[in-house]
């Protein structure tokens, strides 16, 4: 089976993980704060947390920026479940901003028209880069200023990708920006997720809240002359900690960020062009490429939608038989059965609904070979 994604481990890789078992922190020791820097390095970002799941960083994200009983979050319905499942287990709200369909992306023209015609607007928007390439931030913007509310980026899929000029997870438009390293994304820790931030006190909450709300940072406790051995607990945490041994993973990792965007980016144009010259590129809604002033994506999904007329599961299930592993992002989160009982319904955000019907996610990760790569457009086009 040839993967729609998966992780690529190298013996430098395999060396670093090693020395940290070898070592005397398997948690809590350096390795993180030498990842969080590569991190901060890479992006640009002042302030980076990693912990266990990019779910767990977007919870603590969502608590940071004070999300709770009351509180409201609009995110788009073309995600993962995890994305809008924060909000809710910070017992705030959720509602979706339907998607533009040409970038798959959360539309601006909706979210302005929702932000107009709404009673109860959002206290945080979280955009979503699907697939790694980067919503409008800028307008998304402008729309913060105007109605107030906060961003979190979910830039699950996109370290590594780069907006107008800047790496995603730089926060220039956003208060918090969240990365995952599960497997399939760019790069990876086994599980983990980092949120980045420029702003020195949500820092300071995001690593508070990863460690059960508490601190031995003498600038945060509120017990005056404490003994060695004290902590202060200031907010009701979790444990999202991430292990030295995932950071040491990562550090590794992002020693080939660039290139494995790299030969990402390739395969994506690669596809295109074979589709193009097929003659069904048209049938077959291809994914915008980059254009090199607005949008790098970190291309960690390669997403067609294949004609109306074309029976899904048929060619999923032959594609399956035929050894191309392909998948499908996302069903709509509004459709799932526990939002369904939160009162959404089919059709309340018809292009996300639309885009679902047709999408099919074909292999994309840099071990795909170009022999590899050419027999999954053959059997695409022979099921057309
Ligand atoms: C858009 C998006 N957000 C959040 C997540 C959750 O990431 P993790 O598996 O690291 O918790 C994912 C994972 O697939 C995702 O694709």
């Amino acid at each position: 089976m040839i993967p729609y994604g998966r992780q690529h481990i190298t013996d430098d890789d395999i060396r670093a993980v090693e020395k940290i078992l070898r070592s005397d922190f398997l948690t809590q020791g350096p390795a993180v704060p030498a990842f969080e820097a590569e991190l901060c390095k890479a992006t640009g970002s002042q302030y980076a947390s990693a912990v266990n799941s990019a779910t767990s960083a977007l919870h603590i994200a969502c608590l940071a920026l004070r999300l709770g009983r009351g509180g409201m979050l609009w995110t788009a319905p073309n995600t993962f479940v995890a994305s809008a499942n924060v909000a809710l287990l910070c017992g705030a709200q959720v509602d979706f901003v339907d998607i533009d369909p040409a970038t798959r992306n959360m539309s601006v023209d909706a979210l302005k028209q929702k932000l107009e015609t709404s009673e109860r607007r959002p206290d945080i928007l979280m955009p979503v880069h699907f697939a790694g390439r980067s919503c409008e931030m800028a307008e998304i913007a402008d729309l913060a200023k105007i109605y107030g509310f906060k961003i979190i980026e979910d830039a699950s899929h996109a370290v590594g990708g780069s907006y107008r000029g800047s790496p995603l997870g730089r926060c220039i438009s956003s208060d918090i920006a969240v990365f995952s390293f599960h497997p399939v994304k760019i790069v990876t820790t086994g599980e983990g997720g980092a949120a980045l931030t420029n702003d020195p006190e949500l820092d300071d909450r995001l690593k508070v809240l990863r460690t059960h709300g508490v601190t031995r940072d003498p600038r945060l406790m509120e017990t005056t002359n404490a003994a060695p051995w004290e902590y202060d607990q200031l907010e009701l945490g979790l444990n999202y900690r991430m292990a030295d041994i995932a950071a040491a993973l990562g550090t590794s990792q992002m020693s080939r960020l660039e290139s494995y965007v790299a030969r990402r980016k390739e395969l994506a144009g690669r596809y295109n062009s074979a589709f193009e010259a097929s003659g069904f590129g048209d049938q077959l809604g291809l994914p915008p490429l980059d254009d090199l002033e607005i949008h790098q994506s970190a291309w960690h999904l390669y997403t067609v939608e294949v004609p109306a007329r074309v029976n899904k599961r048929r060619l999923f299930e032959a594609l399956r038989e035929a050894g191309v592993g392909v998948n499908v992002h996302y069903q709509p989160v509004h459709l799932q059965p526990y939002y369904r009982r939160l009162n959404f319904s089919e059709g309340d955000f018809p292009n996300a609904e639309e885009y679902y019907r047709r999408a099919l996610t074909l292999p994309l990760h840099p071990q795909v070979t170009e022999e590899e790569q050419d027999k999954v457009v053959n059997l695409l086009l022979e099921q057309l």
